[in-house]
């Protein structure tokens, strides 16, 4: 059963697919290229151009792919890695996978990404990474991290096609990746990407990815995106800029029809972020306004549920992150959304605050 069987009631995402791509899809089944075939070629050289990234490599996930950048910036088990707690847990098993520590550090009280001057209090001489997601799409700069001289792992899996002052993100740190899961903005089913412009990197991973064949074993990571996905996602690709454009728009009008309401709304304009989520912070008990809005069909998300400092069980005094978790509530912001299911929202929202 899809996602969005129930035509009454509105959803966070579009799982859909269009038809029209359905006559390639019986292309690449009948020609046996489930697995290996052209497309992956085709989704690499589209996201170079995403993402300003000379070196692509295509991973079955974005926990796969953040697993690939740890291991390309050196990080081992007498490492740290700095990263936010307001986060889903599969960061952290990725930084599990290399038996480093996390070290978490809060978000800022004015969005939902990583508070950087915090991230750069917390550097160490172990500190292997630091690992910046753009939450919901919010920018963060992390232009002030580049003299620290630790790597910075831009995790644009809630942004990707989005660029900060005209550079594509992913680009700006030392190295990126993202996800191609079936909630994110290119999605193939399951999939990810990990992309860097420096070839010491790039290296390392290609040589992660590579069998030994019959030189001497090393361990080596099966992680690939199938071609049949990476068709979708390429096809996908093609809307990729119309979609962040409507997702804008949706949040302008949300932004205008909640101005004068007792919601807080963390931006500070549309520019700021590429709204992967749209975010309200509900004053009271966020879980009833969900089930309110639920009553009234449409479908919240709840956002981080439960930070990965206390998953976790480390000691951090993080406010703005509990902050978060408390009251943040997300409104459906999926670019196919009508006019009129935009005024429903927005009325249902008043009147599960209200009533
Ligand atoms: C910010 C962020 N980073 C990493 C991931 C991991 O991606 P995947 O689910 O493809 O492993 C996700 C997944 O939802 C995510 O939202």
């Amino acid at each position: 059963m899809s996602l969005n069987s129930d035509q009454k009631k509105i959803y966070q995402y579009d799982t859909t697919f269009s038809p029209s791509s359905l006559s390639e899809i019986k292309k690449i089944f009948s020609s046996g290229q489930i697995s290996i075939g052209n497309y992956q070629e085709k989704l690499k050289n589209q996201l170079e151009k995403i993402t300003g990234c000379k070196y692509v490599f295509l991973t079955n996930s974005g926990t796969t792919g953040l697993h690939l950048a740890l291991l390309a910036v050196g990080t081992s088990k007498n490492n740290n890695v700095i990263m936010p707690s307001y986060l889903c847990e599969e960061v952290l098993n990725a930084v599990k996978y290399t038996q480093a520590a996390p070290k978490f550090v809060d978000i800022n009280s004015t969005n939902y990404s990583i508070d950087l001057q915090k991230a750069r209090k917390s550097i160490n001489k172990n500190t292997s990474a630091i690992i910046v997601p753009y939450q919901y799409g919010d920018l963060v700069d992390i232009k002030i991290l580049k003299d620290s001289k630790i790597p910075v792992i831009e995790d644009i899996c809630h942004c990707t096609g989005g660029k900060n002052s005209q550079k594509p993100l992913g680009s700006i740190g030392s190295i990126g990746m993202t996800s191609f899961n079936d909630r994110k903005f290119l999605d193939g089913g399951y999939g990810g990407a990990v992309f860097t412009n420096n070839i010491e990197y790039a290296r390392k991973i290609k040589s992660l990815l590579s069998l030994s064949g019959n030189k001497k074993y090393k361990i080596n990571y099966n992680y690939s995106t199938p071609n049949l996905a990476s068709y979708i996602i390429h096809e996908k690709s093609k809307k990729l800029n119309h979609d962040i454009k409507q997702r804008r728009k949706i949040a302008d009008y949300y932004f205008k029809s909640f101005q004068k309401s007792e919601l807080t709304i963390r931006y500070e304009s549309v520019k700021n972020s590429f709204f992967y989520r749209f975010m309200i912070d509900v004053p009271n008990d966020k879980h009833n306004f969900i089930k309110k809005m639920a009553s009234l069909g449409i479908v919240c998300g709840i956002g981080v549920d439960f930070p990965l400092h206390k998953m976790y069980g480390s000691k951090e005094n993080l406010p703005n992150t509990d902050l978060a978790v408390k009251n943040s509530v997300a409104l459906p912001i999926r670019p196919n959304l009508s006019n009129s299911e935009l005024r429903k929202i927005s009325t249902a929202v008043k009147k599960s605050l209200y009533a």
